[in-house]
């Protein structure tokens, strides 16, 4: 089986359609790249508010920060005023230059929805509408691109929804929609529909990206064979697992099955991952004016606490299914700062013996790792 490249304004090539899902919390620039390193072919930002980014909220604008990935990468905004996501889409084409601007129309979250932002869109083609041609008119000749939903709820889905906010979109200069076959209401819950993602595939005349439940390279392969889509994007699969990227690519390829990394390995990968995400922390603290003036050790203190908030979750990925994870989860849990989830990490790597032989009951094993829902 062969992919075809997918050709975007602008020049925008995106030469191996299978990405990576925006993610809050998760699909960070450091993750971006160890999933880009492992043969994953386009990556989305982590959305950011239009309206933080325009008051320059530092937090927000680094989430649009692409500076440090694999090309071509889109940067994702949500939003529900046109005018507001028009002026925040041409400040972060100025300052970071992504290859696409994405915006989402997906999230089911009440603070997104309640602002109309998100997947209300989908129960807005009006305002859908005058948002992607109030951005594509700004950012031309850059791509703007859309994520949706398949519509509100069952009966919204069953009315064509997807199909027709799909439509409007891309009449209005939305140069590729990826389509995660969820409804709003279903939010993580279920199953994607992948019958309705392959019926927005077939109705559109630009390149339809489909989302939901993509694991393994079989499913990898039997979606983009039997939807109609011309890519496809992975969230929840690749947590702790970047090499699914690559495991997808030899499959689809060559026809070969690699095996899952032995536990030594994942455990490393999961190692390196957290002294990318220190580096990256400390380069971020050391071009921010508001620590310009603390001494070294404070700066390099500040970016070891934000590799925590960063990391932790990653490192409860990494670890699944490893012999002993249980206890060194419990034991990665109680870490305060990024060196000591380093350390337990490597005291993992090195004497796995010592974590096998206690119990952690079941209930408390699952309490350990990082809820699974979009952060709301
Ligand atoms: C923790 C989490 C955060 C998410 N954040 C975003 C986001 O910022 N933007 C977006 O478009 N989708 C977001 N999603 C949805 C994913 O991009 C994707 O559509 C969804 O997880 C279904 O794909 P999957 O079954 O491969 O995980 C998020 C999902 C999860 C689990």
């Amino acid at each position: 089986m062969t992919l075809e490249p997918i050709a975007l304004g602008n020049g925008v090539s995106i030469t191996w359609p299978v990405a990576l899902s925006p993610m809050a919390g998760v699909s960070d620039a450091v993750f971006r790249g160890l999933c880009r390193d492992h043969d994953c072919g386009y990556a989305t930002t982590e959305f950011a508010r239009d309206r933080a980014v325009l008051m320059g909220v530092p937090d927000q604008v680094a989430l649009c920060d692409v500076r440090t990935d694999t090309r071509p990468v889109g940067v994702q905004l949500f939003g529900a005023s046109p005018d507001e996501l028009r002026r925040a889409a041409a400040l972060v084409m100025e300052r970071w230059a992504p290859d696409a601007l994405d915006i989402n129309m997906g999230c089911p979250a009440p603070k997104v929805t309640s602002g109309q932002g998100g997947s209300s869109l989908l129960r807005d083609p009006g305002l859908a509408t005058a948002i992607v041609d109030a951005v594509a008119r700004e950012i031309a000749p850059a791509p703007v691109t859309v994520k949706i939903r398949v519509g509100w709820d069952d009966a919204h889905k069953a009315a064509g929804a997807a199909v027709d906010v799909a439509r409007r979109v891309v009449d209005v200069g939305a140069q590729l929609v990826t389509v995660h076959g969820r409804t709003r209401t279903q939010r993580y819950e279920g199953y994607a529909d992948w019958d309705v993602i392959s019926q927005v595939a077939a109705a559109l005349s630009v390149p339809v990206v489909g989302n939901g439940d993509i694991t393994t390279p079989e499913e990898a392969a039997h979606r983009l064979r039997t939807s109609g889509c011309r890519g496809i994007s992975i969230g929840r699969g690749a947590r702790g697992r970047p090499w699914v990227f690559k495991q997808i690519r030899t499959y689809i390829e060559e026809g070969v099955q690699l095996p899952d990394p032995p536990a030594t390995e994942r455990v490393q990968l999961g190692l390196e991952h957290i002294r990318r995400q220190r580096a990256y922390e400390r380069m971020l603290v050391d071009e921010d004016s508001r620590y310009k003036r603390k001494p070294e050790a404070e700066r390099a203190q500040i970016a070891d606490m934000r590799t925590l908030g960063r990391m932790l979750a990653h490192v409860m990925w990494y670890v699944w299914g490893v012999p002993g994870a249980a206890v060194a989860r419990r034991a990665l849990s109680k870490c305060r700062s990024g060196s000591e989830l380093e350390d337990v990490l490597s005291d993992f790597a090195a004497r796995p013996e010592r974590y096998q032989d206690v119990h952690v009951p079941e209930h408390e094993a699952q309490a350990l790792v990082a809820a699974d829902a979009c952060p709301e």
